[in-house]
């Protein structure tokens, strides 16, 4: 029987950030650099009749994490995790965007990584215990929010490769602004010839820390020549598109298509993705997930048929993409300016998240 949602315990914290220090960050969040007060955690533990049960929910301060050098994590990786935003709406309230797409993505990664599903009411509650009490941690702003970081790790002290009987579920906050650092404006990507992100059958479309680990390498090449993100292809398929290291990629055509690489197993199934499907069809737009290759690329580019290409991703948002480059071409242009496509389903996208454009399709759950 799982823990019942109600039975969360909360500490909080003796040493919370003082008030002046907290505004000082919120005023300039960046990505990925601060964290909140607090943290959420629920423990997993098998009994000996092999009974696995979520227990010991608890808000407590947020602080290092106590664990045996032998944990499974360690060694193994076995680890997965989600990201998604808290956003305060102009009256006041906090809100996030489709949790209950990232608890049920959570329990696709688990299965794939052979740890336990928590039960989506657990996912939802965790994340509103720790939103209520660091509340004064979400920030305001364009595309500012509150990053929620829920990840689930092998804890049991066992070298022999099987899957953990232990596992601890968490949940970080840090405040966000824009993950590529400043002003909105076009990213140049690196196009990994040399390196693969997954492969059928792989833990591609699972989000676990060893996908990102296996990009880090093409990123530093990347970033060695001026690029911010990754662009991975799937050399075996046409040089197929598929994904940056931690983003879905659109194209727009002048034709009116929004084309997407399709979930072939090896692709992250992005919630920022599927809503901007939505988006794009609610428009009139032609969306097409499909097969897009490296060819058509270049080529839509040098005819004018692809008019804009953007990045997507909850830490993302939509990033318009000026240029992908390579050892031996450039297709695009550092210099472009976001196209008009992209601008409007991002300032749409961030409305419904912000409360200023209405929520047709039920995305919003009130934390
Ligand atoms: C997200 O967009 O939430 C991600 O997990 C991507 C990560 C590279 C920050």
């Amino acid at each position: 029987m799982p823990v019942s949602a109600l039975e969360f315990t909360q500490e909080l914290s003796a040493h919370p950030k003082p008030a002046e220090e907290r505004a000082a960050i919120l005023a300039n969040p960046g990505f990925g650099d601060y964290f909140t007060d607090h943290t959420a955690v629920i423990d997993y533990k098998t009994d000996e009749t092999g009974t696995g049960t979520w227990q010991n929910a608890r808000i407590e301060p947020y602080g290092p994490i106590q664990m045996d050098p032998a944990a499974a994590v360690l060694h193994y990786g076995q680890e997965i995790f989600e990201g998604l935003k808290a956003y305060r709406h102009a009256d006041g309230s906090v809100w996030t965007f489709r949790p209950e797409a990232n608890a049920a993505r959570m329990n696709l990664s688990a299965r794939r990584l052979a740890l336990p599903e928590l039960p989506e009411e657990l996912f939802l509650e965790s994340l509103r215990r720790l939103v209520s009490v660091d509340a004064d941690w979400i920030p305001e702003g364009d595309g500012a929010a509150l990053y929620l970081r829920p990840f689930m790790i092998a804890t049991e002290a066992f070298l022999g490769v099987r899957p953990s009987r232990e596992v601890s579920y968490r949940v970080i906050a840090s405040p966000a602004g824009n993950y590529f650092g400043g002003e909105l404006k076009p990213v140049s990507i690196w196009l990994s010839t040399k390196y693969a992100r997954a492969g059928i059958g792989g833990t591609g479309e699972a989000k676990c820390g060893g996908n990102y680990a296996a990009s880090l390498i093409a990123q530093m090449e990347g970033e060695a020549h001026g690029c911010k993100q990754v662009l991975f292809l799937d050399a075996a398929n046409d040089n197929a598109v598929e994904e940056l290291g931690g983003m879905n990629v659109f194209f727009v055509f002048k034709d009116g298509s929004l084309v997407t690489p399709a979930l072939s197993g090896t692709i992250l199934h992005g919630i920022t993705r599927s809503s901007v499907i939505q988006l794009g069809r609610d428009r009139g737009l032609n969306v097409q997930e499909r097969k897009i290759t490296l060819d058509e690329w270049r080529d839509g580019v040098a005819s004018g048929d692809i008019t804009e290409v953007f990045a997507c991703g909850t830490a993302a948002v939509i990033t318009p993409v000026g240029e992908l480059k390579s050892e031996t071409e450039t297709i695009g242009s550092a210099d472009a300016v976001a196209g008009p496509v992209t601008l409007s389903i991002r300032e749409q996208l961030l409305g419904v998240q912000t409360g200023a454009v209405e929520d047709t399709h039920g995305w919003l759950t009130r934390l």
